[in-house]
């Protein structure tokens, strides 16, 4: 379905909330969020977007756009967004939601066949909404390596609503992590910005 835009309506907030719903309670842990990121989580994610100069910006697991929406509207307008998310139906919302992203419907373990069927070997902005820590160990290296095989290292933008539990995770696997804590959100947590993946 990549940029095949149906022109339908974006979805309502109470529709997207009981998309949400629906998909946790069936999915669990693969969703692993109840609900769309807040207003406020969402533009501390997009933090390291700059609107002053044209960047790739890279989203995964993007769900139906709660930081796209803020990413597209943060960036600079010769900016590129690529937004990956693996669930169809949150895909297609999405899509409708961000018309200036491209939503490629896919596995971000993928990530590096996705790049370069794309053209793509430089990332500004990594915007990281997979719930990363319940990945199994090998997800984790095809995301990691393929981040790592980039032409310059880019910012990585985690979302987390466990932020002490997982400090000591993130400080493992980049050398650079700054931590920006969010209240506003329905479960309070915050964005690691990390740069720099260890090998
Ligand atoms: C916690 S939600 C975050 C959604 C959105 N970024 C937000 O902040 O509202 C996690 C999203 O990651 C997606 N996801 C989980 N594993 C994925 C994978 N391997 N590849 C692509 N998307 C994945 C889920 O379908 C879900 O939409």
């Amino acid at each position: 379905m990549p940029n095949a835009k149906v022109n339908a309506k974006p979805l309502t907030r109470r529709q997207e909330r009981l998309l949400y719903l629906r998909k946790w309670l069936r999915h669990g842990r693969r969703i692993a969020s109840v609900a769309p990121s807040s207003r406020a989580l969402s533009e501390a994610t997009c933090g390291r977007i700059d609107a002053r100069t044209p960047q790739t910006i890279l989203e995964l697991g993007a769900g139906t756009g709660a930081v796209t929406r803020v990413a597209a509207a943060a960036m600079h307008p010769d900016s590129r967004l690529v937004a990956i998310e693996r669930d169809p139906d949150f895909a297609r919302a999405l899509d409708n939601a961000v018309p200036r992203a491209e939503v490629v419907v896919g596995d971000a373990c993928d990530l590096a066949a996705i790049l370069q069927a794309r053209g793509i070997d430089h990332v500004d902005v990594v915007l990281n909404g997979l719930p990363t820590p319940s990945l199994t160990v090998e997800q984790r290296r095809r995301i990691a390596d393929a981040i790592a095989g980039l032409a310059d290292q880019p910012w990585v933008s985690q979302i987390t609503v466990m932020p002490w539990v997982y400090q000591g995770f993130y400080r493992c696997r980049f050398e650079e992590v700054r931590f920006q804590p969010v209240f506003r959100n329905l479960r309070p947590g915050g964005v690691y910005h990390c740069r720099g993946v260890r090998p």
